[in-house]
């Protein structure tokens, strides 16, 4: 459970949130709206990466901008540009440096790498280097290193923005396998459309917020687009 109190943010007199206050208890939600209007800064706050001027949030009941490394632990966080995410030589090396606080045997670093990997539809390529991936493969490397700790909620910041048809269509089947909550901003709308719910945020306000339809239409007639 996520819950956002009264939580406002100004970047020095600007505000870029302001006085928000919701829970964010369904397993996959959408967060939608122009560019600027506060989206990253939302979702930045969930895992610490972002602490807020007024208010607060809480991630079940812990503050990240006090207990950062007991969030940080139960929160993923996806970026748009996977070459942000993707450490090390090889696609194995990088999951393994995902688990390098987790005291695995060699087998049962094996068996975790080769799991994930099929998870997430990369299986055979534990030798590959990472940065000869395509940048959908190295989109579903970055998802299979957040995913390979097993998080209890997966934050996702324009995972799809960079990626072709074939691999925003990837992304988006597994999401729909996933356990985890999701919170996912996009511009596509179509990765949101099949959620419990989407948010629509405006000049650092929720405009929208409930069944993903009706606040995609919203979203829609706000921008002028049929
Ligand atoms: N580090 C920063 N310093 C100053 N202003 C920032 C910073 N990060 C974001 N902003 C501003 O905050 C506003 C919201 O940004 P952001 O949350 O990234 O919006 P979105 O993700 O919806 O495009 C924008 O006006 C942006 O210029
Ligand atoms: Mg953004």
């Amino acid at each position: 459970m996520i819950t956002f109190e009264h939580l406002s943010h100004r970047f020095g007199d600007r505000p870029v949130l302001s006085d928000i206050t919701c829970r964010l208890a369904e397993q996959r939600i959408g967060i939608i709206g122009a560019n600027g209007s506060g989206k990253s800064t939302f979702v930045r706050m969930i895992n610490g990466l972002a602490t807020p001027t007024e208010g607060r949030v809480l991630v079940d009941d812990l503050d990240p901008a006090r207990h950062g490394r007991e969030v940080r632990r139960r929160v993923s966080f996806l970026f748009s540009d996977p070459d942000a995410q993707i450490i090390m030589p090889t696609v194995g090396e990088d999951i393994a440096f995902s688990l390098r606080r987790h005291k695995l045997t060699a087998d049962q670093l094996d068996q975790r790498t080769a799991a994930i990997l099929d998870t997430v539809g990369l299986s055979g390529y534990v030798e590959h280097p990472a940065h000869l991936l395509s940048s959908g493969q190295k989109q579903l490397l970055a998802v299979a290193t957040v995913l390979v700790t097993e998080p209890d909620i997966l934050i996702a910041d324009e995972p799809t923005t960079l990626l072709d048809l074939r691999h925003t269509r990837a992304i988006c089947e597994l999401f729909a396998t996933l356990t985890q909550q999701l919170v996912v901003v996009t511009h596509d709308l179509n990765v949101v459309a099949d959620f419990e719910r989407v948010l629509v945020i405006d000049e650092g306000r929720i405009v929208a917020d409930g069944d993903p339809g009706e606040c995609i239409d919203f979203y829609r007639r706000s921008m002028g687009v049929r």
